[in-house]
């Protein structure tokens, strides 16, 4: 697999930037300060309602993967397959299954405002539809309890890349249809169960992430794709597998959305939305071939989500490259789909310079990268063809390992967004303390806090980081991205 290969530490499921729709601040005040003081922000030049929180998601941080009734995702059986490059598994996660309660302790020494997790299908539903397991809904009830207690804003991603593997077995998961009245009903048993104290619902991480690492190179399981895309799998169809697999992954969406609408949020009052993977693209020349590379880019990669929550469709662009290859939405599932999002996540590490990739097409087989015909690059020239999904783990270690520097595209990213008046209502470390990395194992510098992953009571201890994260929420210290970005970045924070 492409993802074996690599040799870096980190994965893909960085940061969380939420937009809400129907935001309420604008971005006087920061277009009212000079320039300089803008790329110098303290706590208190964002709004109180904005949240700072940090992440985690449930194979990675649970642990405990055969206790108390759950049953196995797929990426038990990756990884028990020593799938992973160093042969780990997720069986010890970080140990949170039972450290839960010191774990919201240490978020509340933090200063943390907001906990983004996500519930495991197969702990909640371990048949996958049908009776749920008394055992997971105490540990779910318990750990929102705590945090709602500490007075931590809760965040729950409904579905982290850990589908429950007795309905992968049943029907291949995300490549049926299936899939979205199972995906619905177990939503209904969360927000049921759980949605009296959890507003903030995040239906899928990173749906266009699924569908090419999973589904065209077949580098995270269900480890699917077809010669010549991705490497070594023993079934798939790298051509219009993605492209289905991203239509379930919106109409289950939308699904869950309508079923919050309809039975939920008059009550609860809550937001349901969903979170992408996305880079920033910036044209490589001014070649108008670069120039239109960029956006066909852009709208591959989050227009293929984007546009159908918003819009009902997906772009043009996309249509016209994939033709009959991408499925058609029928006019009952455009409007189910249109405006099914009342907030859009995006996960972003860092942003890159595109440039036209048509020269390289070939006859033959086209898959999701062929159609997209744009080469990334970066400082390390990486051409995304070729690299498939271990790209963006190199640039995670780049721009987000050393986590003083987080702040730094994405801060710049922040304030720009401020100025120009977008509603950004949140950003989420990943992750909140080192955990089970999906490509990397135990060898992640991610976390905020650290985990002695060789003791077996994994003992937490705060990093440089969760000390600089304290300070500036405590409003000790500000983000100065003057002094931290390049002058291709500098030119960019101040557009
Ligand atoms: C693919 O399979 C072949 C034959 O089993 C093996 O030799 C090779 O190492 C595999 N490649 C990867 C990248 O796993
Ligand atoms: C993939 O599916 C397409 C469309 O159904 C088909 O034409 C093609 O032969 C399939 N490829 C493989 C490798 O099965
Ligand atoms: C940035 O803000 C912090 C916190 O208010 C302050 O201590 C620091 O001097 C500022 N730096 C610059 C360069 O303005």
């Amino acid at each position: 697999m492409a993802a074996s290969s690599s040799t870096s530490t980190c994965s893909s499921f960085s940061l969380l930037l939420l937009l809400l729709a129907a935001a309420t601040w604008r971005s006087g005040e920061a277009a009212a300060a000079t320039a300089a003081r803008a790329l110098n922000f303290t706590r208190q030049d964002f709004p109180r309602e904005f949240v700072f929180g940090a992440g985690t998601s449930a194979y990675q941080y649970e642990g405990a993967t055969d206790e108390d009734g759950r049953s196995p995702s797929i990426w038990d059986t990756f990884t028990h397959a020593g799938k992973m490059p160093d042969k780990s598994t997720g069986d010890l996660g970080a140990g949170g299954y039972h450290k839960y309660k010191e774990d919201v302790k240490l978020m509340s020494d933090t200063g943390l405002e907001a906990y983004r997790f996500s519930i495991s299908w197969s702990r909640l539903i371990p048949r996958g539809r049908g009776p749920v397991n008394p055992k997971g809904l105490e540990y779910y009830n318990s750990l929102i309890d705590e945090l709602v207690e500490r007075g931590i804003e809760i965040h729950v991603t409904l579905y982290h890349l850990d589908f429950p593997q007795v309905l992968e077995d049943e029907y291949h998961g995300w490549l049926s249809p299936r899939v979205i009245e199972d995906f619905t009903a177990y939503a209904d048993v969360c927000f049921r169960e759980f949605g009296d104290r959890v507003r903030h619902w995040t239906t899928m991480d990173e749906p266009n992430v699924l569908s090419i690492a999973a589904y065209d190179s077949g580098a995270f399981p269900p480890c699917r794709c077809s010669p010549p895309f991705g490497i070594n799998c023993t079934a798939g169809n790298s051509t219009v597998e993605p492209y289905v697999v991203a239509h379930n992954s919106i109409l289950a969406h939308a699904s869950v959305a309508k079923l919050y609408r309809d039975k939920y949020q008059a009550t609860q009052k809550g937001v349901v939305g969903m979170n992408i993977y996305s880079f920033w693209n910036y044209p490589f020349s001014s070649s108008s071939a670069d120039i239109a590379a960029t956006q066909r880019a852009l709208d591959f990669m989050v227009g293929w989500i984007l546009d159908p929550l918003v819009y009902g469709d997906y772009p043009e662009i996309m249509k016209k490259k994939a033709g009959s290859r991408i499925p058609s939405f029928t006019e009952e599932q455009y409007e189910l789909i249109r405006g099914s999002a009342d907030f859009i996540g995006i996960n972003h590490y860092t942003s890159v310079y595109i440039s036209d990739g048509s020269n390289g097409e070939k006859a033959g087989p086209r898959d999701y990268n062929a159609d997209m015909a744009a080469t990334f690059r970066s400082k390390f020239s990486f051409d995304v063809k070729k690299a498939k999904f271990i790209f963006e783990e190199r640039y995670a270690e780049w721009s987000v390992c050393p986590y003083h520097a987080p702040k730094r595209s994405e801060g710049a990213a922040m304030s720009r967004a401020f100025r120009n008046g977008a509603d950004v209502k949140g950003y989420f470390v990943w992750s909140f303390l080192d955990v089970f990395e999906l490509l990397a194992g135990y060898h992640s510098p991610f976390g905020l806090h650290y985990v002695d992953f060789e003791d077996p009571n994994l003992p937490r201890q705060p990093k440089l980081s969760a000390h600089w994260y304290s300070k500036f929420l405590r409003g000790e210290i500000g983000i100065n991205i003057r002094n931290t970005i390049s002058p291709d970045e500098h030119e960019h924070a101040d557009q």
